[in-house]
């Protein structure tokens, strides 16, 4: 025993110091640790085609990278590792599989000041465990009380509707779409918001919510555009959000206008006493959205490439002639109307977000005692996710007969979230739902309720109406059970008002066939040819 721990051990010291080439990244912290646990052992040189390989690795560096983002985004970033999740039966995620800081650990550099979590400093409840989040998931009632479908046509819906007047307007016809696209769309992301717009927006604001999307669509933290992105983040981080601070207080104040018509003003009149939605979440959750907002690029562009005149994908388009040549807003009785049942079947098949991600819990611990890392000191910290999948989730065979059809009525044959009681728990065989299901009443005048299904689903019913989402493994986009998107209707009634706007001016899309089309960054892990535009049919 004692040799097989003496030949790890100088396995490991190897392996530190190789980290130490790093060059002029590799911190004094990881070097004087790597000397400290190699004093007992003899160096074992490491063979040839190690040092080779990471001397290479050292010179793909290149050599004006800070050293901090080195150490706390690169380097993390090849420590971390992402593994394909089981596809769900049902539409839950155990929480053994937990939210808590389930961000690649390259990424906490954007969001923090420090690099790694500082719950201190505000939470989003994207990164939070069920746990930490008060009774019954406290705060994620709260934050959903903001984006209840009943609020979207008289508070939100001019602002959307506005924004796609002016994005389609006939002199941006026959124009690369997406650039344009991104060019307005942070004056649409602070009206929904904080209420501001135009200029009121700070040249600062607009520059780190651009330099935000364009890290989380190039990805590679070698490339020098991820890297002079993210340290424009990290420059704009405090101004930011100050700034949000301020028009925090504003919206408190009465200083904005219509401050009902924002997100924020939901969120700070539903918090209660704030032990879990304090400002500083507020704060944090205004621009975490940048994240979750950013998908609406790359939903856009999916919905664009699809029904476009050429290249398009004949079924979507067929569907999209169907449902509005049809009496599309309305639902006759069924839970959702042909246009929503649309957007659902789009969502679907684009699928904008590849996965549910959840950390794990290092299972090392209770097998054989620690970790390596732990045990011999090793200073260099692994990071291991779980990616729950989306895509092959929504087409597996197992939950639809004709996956690979597209077909908005799908959805009327399987359960909402409203159907998802006690009884059909029991009825589907568990002993008990697995979540109770409770209520929280809104505390922003509204008689309106958050409620759950029994898989944990959260859900508005306001004046005595239900709002349910279809509460099937199948359906996966938005993700599951007691984690799942609470923006998700909002971004479906997004993206009717995008189809009700190309309907009713009979937009049409096409390839611009530019010689060398502008790289744009729309969404995470999407850099594409921009490409597209649009004009209308005769
Ligand atoms: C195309 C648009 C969007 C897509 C595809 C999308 C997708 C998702 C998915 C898959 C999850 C679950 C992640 C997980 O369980 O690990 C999620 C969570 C979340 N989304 Fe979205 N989202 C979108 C838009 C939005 C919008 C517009 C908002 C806010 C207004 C939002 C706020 C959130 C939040 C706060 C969570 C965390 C929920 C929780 O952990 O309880 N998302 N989203």
């Amino acid at each position: 025993m004692e040799q097989k721990i003496m030949k790890r051990r100088t396995i490991l010291k190897g392996g530190a110091a190789a980290v130490g080439l790093l060059g002029t990244g590799a911190s004094t912290a990881v070097v004087t640790s790597v000397e400290r646990a190699s004093a007992d052992t003899a160096q074992s040189p490491l063979p040839d085609q190690i040092l080779s390989a990471i001397e290479r690795f050292r010179e793909t560096i290149p050599a004006n990278f800070d050293r901090d983002y080195i150490e706390k985004a690169i380097i993390p970033f090849f420590l971390t590792s992402f593994y394909e999740g089981e596809r769900p039966l049902l539409p839950l995620i155990d929480v053994n599989f937990t939210k808590e800081n389930a961000l690649p650990y390259d990424l906490w550099g954007l969001i923090t000041r420090d690099w790694r979590p500082t719950p201190e400093a505000g939470v989003t409840v994207f990164l939070q465990g069920l746990e930490k989040r008060g009774p019954d998931n406290l705060r994620k009632r709260i934050y959903f009380a903001a984006v209840t479908p009943d609020l979207y046509k008289p508070m939100y819906g001019a602002k959307v509707v506005a924004f796609f007047d002016k994005l389609m307007d006939q002199q941006f016809a026959n124009k690369p779409f997406m650039r344009h696209y991104l060019d307005y769309y942070f004056d649409l992301y602070w009206d929904l918001h904080l209420g501001v717009t135009g200029d009121a927006i700070p040249f600062e604001v607009r520059q780190i919510g651009e330099a935000f999307n364009t890290v989380l669509a190039y990805r590679n933290p070698l490339l020098p555009i991820t890297y002079d992105n993210y340290m424009i983040v990290r420059d704009r981080l405090e101004f930011l959000k100050s700034w949000i601070d301020d028009r925090l207080a504003d919206i408190e104040n009465g200083k904005i206008k219509n401050p009902e018509k924002t997100i924020a003003w939901y969120w700070l009149k539903n918090a209660g006493d704030g032990s879990h939605f304090a400002k500083k979440d507020v704060v944090f959750e205004c621009f975490h959205n940048f994240v979750a907002l950013s998908q609406w690029g790359n939903s856009i562009f999916g919905t664009m490439s699809r029904l476009a005149e050429d290249g398009g994908d004949p079924a979507v388009r067929a569907s999209f002639q169907k449902t509005m040549s049809g009496n599309f807003d309305n639902a006759n009785g069924a839970p959702f109307t042909p246009l929503e049942l649309f957007v659902m079947e789009l969502f679907r098949v684009i699928s904008p977000n590849g996965g549910s991600i959840s950390a794990i819990h290092d299972a090392r611990t209770s097998a054989y005692g620690a970790s390596p890392q732990q045990r011999f000191g090793f200073p260099m910290e692994r990071y291991s996710y779980i990616s729950t999948p989306h895509t092959s989730t929504s087409l597996e065979p197992v939950h639809w007969k004709e996956p690979n059809v597209f077909d908005p009525q799908r959805y009327l044959s399987v359960p909402t979230s409203a159907q998802i009681t006690e009884d059909k728990c029991q009825q589907i065989g568990l002993a008990r739902c697995p979540f109770e299901i409770t209520n929280f009443q809104v505390k922003d005048g509204r008689k309106a309720n958050v409620t759950n299904s029994g898989f944990g689903t959260v859900f508005g019913v306001v004046d005595g109406k239900s709002f349910p989402v279809c509460d099937y493994a199948g359906f996966a986009p938005f993700g599951f059970g007691y984690r799942r998107c609470p923006g998700e209707q909002l971004t479906i009634q997004v993206f009717e008002d995008f189809l009700r706007k190309i309907w009713r001016d009979k937009i049409v899309f096409r390839k611009l066939n530019l010689a060398s089309p502008g790289q744009v960054p729309i969404g995470p892990n999407a850099v594409i040819d921009d490409d597209l535009g649009f004009g209308r049919s005769a």
